[in-house]
């Protein structure tokens, strides 16, 4: 395989359109974001209609900034990689139509990227001599799994949510809470200033060799909280509740994670999705495997979150296990990790 390989990557599976030049697979020439939440805040969520049109409106500009940023042209270009799913199918396909044309105009392999993946992946970004095998825990807005990466484009999923995911929990709790869209930064930050012990919320525990996770219960029981509360008239320690709701979440995330670790007896954890950006969760994680003797692995926070240097990386360790995409290829918007 050639060295210095470029990628220009595109993300468009949710609610920001990104595009990144990305070479080998680990060194981040440019990625650039262009974020909707502004958009969507007041909506209290993603509306997925406003989103596609966003990214509509947004894509050429983000691609255009993101080769001038890495100073590079189109003609440098060596492949094209892009998030096919799983995400919103409108949003997925303004990305997907805008990758393909740039794929066939320029003569060169298109790289299809499921987003899962592409959040694993920002771990080699940041750190250049990591390699598989290790295990990996995604949190994200839409995704919990934990997954055994055994070998580059290899994944075991060995537990995953069965209801809520964990930043979908962290979302609905803070719009209970008031404080706004998205929620998972908004309850980290005021979660500092509570007591995690003050309110006793449900930890889903499946049996004990089950890695699954439940976060719909510790939801409810704060939404339940939170009512019972409201029709005595009494008044809500918020940081509190954010604090204790983190805490049960926190804990199950860390306790998956190390026993996944002692299964497949591997030494690292790499977290990825959004949730890794939250202080809590890196901070436990750091704690309770250092006893363990488990190295903990974070990418920085702008690559947690969406973002399309993640999907170049991705793009480049694909094509290298030799997948490219044809022009047929489609958004699939409950793409599973590993499905090709
Ligand atoms: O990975 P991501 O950008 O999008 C998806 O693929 O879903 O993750 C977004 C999710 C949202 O639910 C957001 O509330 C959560 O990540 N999030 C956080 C934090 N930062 C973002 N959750 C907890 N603590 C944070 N600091
Ligand atoms: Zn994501």
């Amino acid at each position: 395989m050639k060295e210095n390989f470029k990628i220009l990557s595109i993300e468009s599976s949710c609610d920001e359109t990104s595009a990144a030049v990305v070479v080998d697979g680990r060194e981040v020439l440019s990625n650039v974001i262009a974020s909707q939440i502004s958009t969507h805040e007041k909506f209290g969520g993603v509306v997925p209609e406003v989103a596609s049109r966003k990214h509509i409106e947004a894509i050429s500009a983000v691609v255009q900034e993101a080769l001038d940023e890495a100073n590079v042209t189109l003609n440098e270009i060596d492949a094209v990689g892009v998030t096919y799913g799983p995400g919103l199918v409108g949003a997925l396909l303004v990305g997907l139509q805008y990758a393909k044309s740039l794929a066939y105009a320029l003569n060169i392999p298109l790289i299809g990227v499921n987003h899962i993946e592409g959040h694993i992946s920002a771990n080699f970004i940041e750190y250049k001599e990591l390699e598989p095998p290790f295990v990996t825990l995604v949190v994200s807005g839409g995704h919990t799994f934990v997954v055994h990466m055994k070998d580059y484009g290899e994944f075991e999923v060995m537990g995953e949510t069965k209801d809520d995911a964990a930043g979908e929990a962290y979302d609905k709790v803070a719009r209970a809470l008031g404080l706004g869209y998205p929620g998972g930064p908004k309850i980290d930050k005021i979660a500092k200033e509570g007591n995690n012990n003050a309110i006793k919320f449900p930890k889903a525990n499946f049996h004990q060799e089950c890695l699954d996770f439940s976060f719909s219960g510790v939801k409810s029981s704060v939404l339940n909280y939170l009512n019972k509360a409201e029709m005595k008239n009494e008044e809500v320690n918020i940081p509190d509740v954010a604090a204790s709701f983190q805490k049960s979440v926190v804990e199950v995330l860390v306790e998956n994670a190390i026993k996944a670790c002692k299964i497949k007896n591997v030494d690292k954890i790499a977290i990825a999705g959004g949730v890794a950006s939250n202080s809590c969760l890196r901070a436990t994680m750091i704690n309770e495997c250092e006893k363990e003797g488990i190295k903990v692995l974070f990418p920085k926070p702008i690559l947690c979150t969406d973002n399309a240097a993640m999907i170049g990386s991705a793009a480049y360790f694909e094509y290298n296990c030799g997948r490219t995409s044809d022009l047929t290829l489609n958004a699939i918007p409950n793409l599973k990790l590993g499905q090709r």
